[in-house]
């Protein structure tokens, strides 16, 4: 298996939430998303979307262009107009067929901002104060901390509640937010009756924390200010080989996976297993008694040919004029959905 956790929800729905009564007999349902708040990097892809095409045959889902929690950090309006475009070309590109996935823009989407709403009127002050990433951000952006950089996660929660999503596939640092959804559904359907599936995080085991070459304690972001510690994924080729090669390690000159001691050949390790597949044990043995070197060319190399398909396919996708059709028909699945479960809610609250 290639995820830590798939806990069939059948069980849990009993005790804790609805069962998936609108998808019974169905496919269960997974839903995710990804802010178009800076190009997309390796770490997005390996962390997530890569997962996310592994699941379309299996499951219903939805994969959303998360544009209303990207603006919770300023954004340049044209940028962010460009990116709404090229990250979904950037998803078709990396593997999501639109025939088999409903891929969608969440602001075109008006009832996760009205479902964030009332989700807001549900959650405590104290545990958003202890969401990580607020603290992350809010330190980062010290001048600026607003309301909606710090009611996010109920937004978040809103996007999952709204389709009955069964799983949500993320990399590690989303997990808490997924947390507080279970919780937040759970607080819910105890005070109105079942109503919301409650969902589990899916988390890789491999990829699910990709960190920033330069420093490889901190995560590879797309708002890292130092272009030489991530990899986007419209990075040239021979720039991202570049990167690896210039990659920080340590003094040990041991290939071995060990996050604590060596984290960046650890990082490494875990970048050239996610691209080719192999096991980490299997890469460290090939490597045994051998330098720095020739493992950061084989990294590279793999870095350097899966960007050179990936964007290829990428140029194809946004010349064949098929994004706009794509947004238009998965908007509008997505909306029908969503409406029904935010109509229930509407009810039930009064
Ligand atoms: P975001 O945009 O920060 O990241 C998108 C996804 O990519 C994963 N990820 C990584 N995984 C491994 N290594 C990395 N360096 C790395 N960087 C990013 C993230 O864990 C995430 O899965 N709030 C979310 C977006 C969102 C969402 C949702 C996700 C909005 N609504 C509903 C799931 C369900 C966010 O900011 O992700």
């Amino acid at each position: 298996m290639w995820y830590d956790t798939l806990v069939c929800n059948c069980v849990q729905t009993t005790f804790l939430g609805v069962c998936n009564m609108e998808n019974e007999n169905q496919k269960k349902v997974i839903l995710s998303g990804i802010q178009p708040s800076g190009e997309l990097t390796l770490g997005s892809y390996l962390g997530a979307i890569k997962n996310w095409v592994k699941l379309s045959d299996e499951y219903e889902c939805y994969y959303m262009l998360a544009d209303l929690h990207s603006i919770t950090v300023r954004q340049n309006p044209a940028d962010l107009r460009r990116r709404t475009l090229t990250q979904i070309a950037a998803y078709i590109a990396c593997g999501l067929d639109p025939e088999k996935n409903t891929i969608f823009i969440q602001s075109h989407v008006p009832a996760h901002a009205e479902l964030g709403w009332v989700l807001d009127c549900y959650t405590m002050f104290g545990e958003l104060s202890r969401m990580t990433q607020f603290k992350d951000k809010s330190a980062k952006n010290a001048d600026n901390i607003n309301a909606g950089l710090f009611t996010y996660p109920a937004l978040m929660a809103a996007d999952i509640l709204l389709y009955q999503a069964d799983l949500v596939p993320v990399g590690e640092d989303q997990k808490q937010h997924v947390e507080l959804t279970r919780n937040l559904a759970e607080r819910f359907n105890n005070r109105y009756g079942d109503t919301f599936v409650i969902p589990e995080p899916l988390v890789s085991k491999v990829g699910a924390k990709i960190y920033s070459l330069q420093d490889p304690t901190k995560k590879m972001s797309k708002s890292e200010e130092n272009p030489k510690g991530t990899i986007d994924l419209l990075d040239e080729p021979a720039v991202a080989r570049k990167k690896i090669m210039s990659a920080v390690t340590d003094s040990l000159g041991i290939i071995q996976y060990d996050p604590e001691h060596q984290p960046g050949v650890s990082n490494l390790l875990t970048i050239l297993s996610s691209l080719n597949g192999e096991s980490i044990e299997s890469i460290v043995e090939r490597y045994k008694g051998k330098g720095y070197g020739d493992f950061k060319k084989e990294v590279g190399a793999a870095v350097f040919d899966f960007l050179s398909e990936l964007q290829a396919k990428y140029k194809e996708i946004l010349s064949s004029g098929m994004v706009e059709q794509v947004i238009t028909e998965g908007n509008e699945k997505a909306r029908r959905s969503a409406h029904k479960k935010l109509m229930k809610v509407k009810k039930k609250v009064g």
